[in-house]
């Protein structure tokens, strides 16, 4: 860690102001030294204030900041590293390039301000606009079990609509497979990507993109998917909640998920909340379109229509309201 950043993680750490002193024995740096980097991050954006004899006091608001994501974690999460940027192509595609060069199996989070390239299921762009949106890509690894892309899509989904509840007071549908809905409005978008062993053949690594209408206004967004999208920031500002913040409780909920998720058991609960349950839908799969009522959603996360049709994956393009 550079002086800068460790100026940053101890302010970002602290829950009341330091002065310049503690901060410049802490490093082991001149006070000056402390001043200019604060500067420097306050030239950033970082939400620094400074106060006579006080000192500075970070106060947390929508900077994306590492430290203050890690602070909010549970303890067997500290070992999760993270990759920020302001603005890359896609955090799924950087995901990709680290996952051939990432040899530890620690999870890595990658998280960016802005995608200039970001893409959601079917080759489909995803609007990614700087300041508002939350986007993010976990890159797990195993050594041992099989990944399961499909069962952790489902979870995903599930974390993503409990943080929205528990967080945000207002209670999201999932459609399956995984977007998450508010008033029938898409405000998340989840791409699971499989990442196979050259040599086995097997999926060893998975790369879960998570896209989130956090903060967003509707309206920079193209007429063309205006419809079709919610946001989640009436909510957000109701409920003072810094990205930073919840992205530390979407992780926590996710690895609690990820823990077990194997086993299915979480599904039931998917299903409570699932947009689709007797529902009449139309799910489309390459070429091909299948109606059908929905029965359930098995517990390998399956779609099982009344006429007894299994479907492992599939887009629904249609949802017959009554
Ligand atoms: C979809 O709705 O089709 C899935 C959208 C997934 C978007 C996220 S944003 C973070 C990650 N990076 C990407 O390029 N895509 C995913």
């Amino acid at each position: 860690m550079n002086n800068t950043q460790k100026v940053l993680k101890i302010l970002s750490d602290s829950t009341n102001y330091l002065s310049g002193e503690k901060i410049a024995n802490e490093v082991g740096i001149s006070r000056t030294a402390v001043w200019k980097i604060v500067k420097n991050l306050q030239d950033l954006e970082y939400p620094i204030k400074s106060k006579m004899h006080s000192g500075y006091y970070y106060e947390d608001d929508n900077k994306l900041n590492e430290f203050i994501i890690k602070r909010n974690l549970v303890d067997n999460l500290k070992n999760v590293t993270f990759e920020l940027h302001d603005s890359i192509n896609s955090t799924n595609t950087r995901a990709k390039e680290l996952s051939s060069i990432q040899t530890d199996s620690h999870p890595l989070i990658i998280i960016s301000d802005q995608q200039t390239d970001g893409y959601g299921r079917y080759g489909r762009s995803f609007v990614s606009p700087s300041k508002t949106g939350i986007y993010m890509s976990i890159l797990l690894k195993t050594q041992n079990e099989v990944l399961n892309p499909g069962l952790l899509t489902t979870a995903t989904a599930l974390a993503v609509a409990r943080t929205i509840e528990r967080n945000l007071g207002v209670t999201p549908q999932i459609k399956w497979v995984n977007d998450v809905l508010i008033n029938q409005k898409k405000v998340v978008g989840i791409l699971t990507e499989a990442v196979s062993d050259i040599e086995s053949g097997s999926i060893n690594q998975v790369i879960i993109g998570i896209g989130i209408n956090y903060l967003s206004d509707l309206s920079i967004f193209p007429p063309e998917i205006q419809a079709r999208i919610g946001t989640l920031q009436q909510y957000v500002n109701n409920a003072h909640l810094s990205r930073n913040f919840f992205i530390a409780e979407l992780l926590n909920e996710f690895f609690e998920l990820y823990s077990n998720y194997q086993s299915g058991d979480f599904i039931a609960e998917y299903k409570e909340k699932s947009y689709l349950i007797e529902k009449k839908v139309t799910v489309t799969q390459g070429m091909k379109e299948i109606t059908g009522y929905v029965n359930d959603i098995d517990k390998k996360g399956r779609l099982v229509l009344h006429d007894g049709t299994i479907l492992y994956s599939g887009e629904v393009t249609k949802v017959r309201l009554t």
